[in-house]
Order: structure tokens, then sequence, then C-alpha cells
């Protein structure tokens, strides 16, 4: 028998500090929009200025802030991470959402820069924001972090080759430190099918209805229910689960399609 839980469901971020990187829109928003919305307060991320002031100015001034900066950057994750301890004062929750995918096409032909660069945002920069995370102590008590992955680091899939390579590593670093930071820090994944967001618009735009009908549940996702998912993973509903990855699919995989 795990405790007996007395956390209301709305609050389960109550008193908690999130880091959602690449949070500007998308994905990494809705997961920022939830946290807040279930009483936490949260640190976004993103390159360009812009983004980031619009999302602070939708998730409120007092319970968000944000840093900009790319994810690969060594700097950038140290500025970040002091930033949330002085403003916040503790770090418990951090999301590696930022993805990137500058390559497609067969992999016989990619061009190993940018492949490269795909491992440092996708893969490396996911485990340095861990490390120092964990560092700035994450697991006094309870630290949780999740890895957005994809479905994509499931099975092959024509043209995102090495983007599914790079998640199918995040899938196998999210195993590796659940197994090595346990039990201070848990460390789980979500791996999306098509989500509505700029990042994929290329996959679905001007025929969505026809792609939404190779999925079970007839839609694609919305950046909301990878939110819901990443919520639960990242809060106490979640406490005995560690190492795992939350397929958030629309039931795509069932149907053999990725
Ligand atoms: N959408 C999907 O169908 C789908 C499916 C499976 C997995 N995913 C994964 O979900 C995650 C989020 O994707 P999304 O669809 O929400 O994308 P999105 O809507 O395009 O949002 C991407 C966010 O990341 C920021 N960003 C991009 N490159 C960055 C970098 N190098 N450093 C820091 N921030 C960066 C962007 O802001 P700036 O442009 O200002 O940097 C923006 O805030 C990615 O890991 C992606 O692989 C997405």
């Amino acid at each position: 028998m795990g405790q007996e839980s007395t956390a209301s469901i709305t609050g389960r971020f109550e008193g908690r500090v999130a880091l959602v990187t690449g949070a500007s829109r998308g994905i990494g928003l809705a997961v920022a929009r939830r946290i807040v919305q279930e009483g936490g307060r949260v640190c976004v991320t993103g390159r360009k200025q812009e983004g980031l002031d619009a999302a602070v100015a939708e998730l409120g001034g007092d319970t968000a802030m944000a840093v900009a900066g790319s994810a690969d950057d060594p700097d950038h994750q140290d500025a970040t991470v002091a930033a949330v301890l002085e403003q916040f004062g503790s770090l418990d929750v951090l999301v590696n959402n930022t993805g990137i995918n500058p390559s497609y096409g067969p992999l016989a032909q990619a061009d190993l820069g940018a492949l490269r660069k795909i491992l440092e945002v996708n893969v490396l920069a996911a485990l340095a924001w861990t490390r120092k995370a964990v560092a700035a102590g994450l697991g006094a008590p309870g630290g949780a972090v999740v890895n957005i992955a994809s479905v994509a680091g499931l099975k092959p899939a024509a043209g995102i080759g090495f983007y599914g390579t790079s998640k199918a590593a995040l899938i196998h670093l999210t195993q590796q430190l659940a197994a090595e930071l346990a039990p201070e820090v848990r460390v789980n994944a979500v791996a999306p099918a098509v989500v509505r967001t700029r990042f994929a618009g290329a996959l679905f735009e001007g025929r969505e209805a026809e792609v939404a009908a190779t999925y079970p549940l007839g839609r694609l996702g919305a950046p909301d229910d990878i939110g819901a998912a990443v919520a639960f993973l990242a809060s106490d509903d979640a406490s005995w689960v560690t190492g795992q990855t939350l397929v958030v699919d629309g039931g795509l995989t069932l149907s053999g399609g990725i």
C-alpha cells in the first residue's frame, strides 16, 4: 500500500516551483499553464524574449518568470537555475521540453552537423539541465523530472529518423537517470504523437481531417493533452512511478502507425 494522499486535485503544485524549457508556446506553455492552474510557480525558457514576455503576461507576473536563451547553452542553463532559486527560492520540478528537428529526409543524406545539434538540444541538454537542477536541490524532498519524448522514439519513421533516434535516446536517458537518481528524484517521460503546434505544422496543416482520421480517437493532440500527462507525472499522484514513458497519442501506436 502506498501512502494515503491528502493533496487536493486542484492544488497539486501548491508551494512548488517548476522550470519548463522551451515554453513560450505550444506544449511547454500548456505544461506551464497547468502547473500554475494547480497552484505552482513556473519559470519558462525560450530563445526569443518577445514570446517569453507574452507567456509571463498570460501566466501571471507573480507566479511566472522567464529567462531567454538556447536550451543547449551551458551559461543559459546556469543563469536560469540561479535566477529561479533567487526569485522563487527552490526548484522542485524540471520539464525538459525543448526539442528540435533541423534535419528531414533519409539518414544516408543527412548533414552530420545538423544531427549533432539535434543530439545537443534533445538529449545532452536534457541531461545537463537535470544535473544542474539536482545540484540546485531538486530532490529536497521529492523532486520530479519529466522529459518530452515522442512516439518517433519508439520505432522508425520516414523522414525524421534522427529526431526519432534522439527521442529514443531521451527515453533511455529517462530510465537511466530514474535508476541513478532514485529515491530522491523521479524521472519520467511523455511520448506524444502529433500535437497541434507550430513545430508539427508540416505534418497536418492543410490536411488535418485526413491525418486525424488515422487516429483511433479521431483527432490530433492538443497541447493541454500533454500538459495534463506531464502534470500527473510531476505530481505526487505519480509518487510511485519512475523511469516510465507515458505514450499520449490518441491511440495511434495501437493502430500500428506513428
Ligand atoms: N508537436 C508535436 O506534434 C510533438 C510531438 C511529439 C513530441 N513533441 C516534442 O514536444 C516538445 C515541444 O514541441 P512543440 O510542438 O510544443 O513546439 P513549438 O510549439 O514549436 O514550441 C517550441 C518552444 O521551444 C522553444 N525553443 C525552440 N528551440 C529552442 C532552443 N534551442 N532553446 C530553447 N527554446 C527553444 C520555442 O521558443 P523560441 O522559438 O523563442 O526559442 C518555443 O517556446 C519538443 O521536444 C518536441 O520534440 C512535439
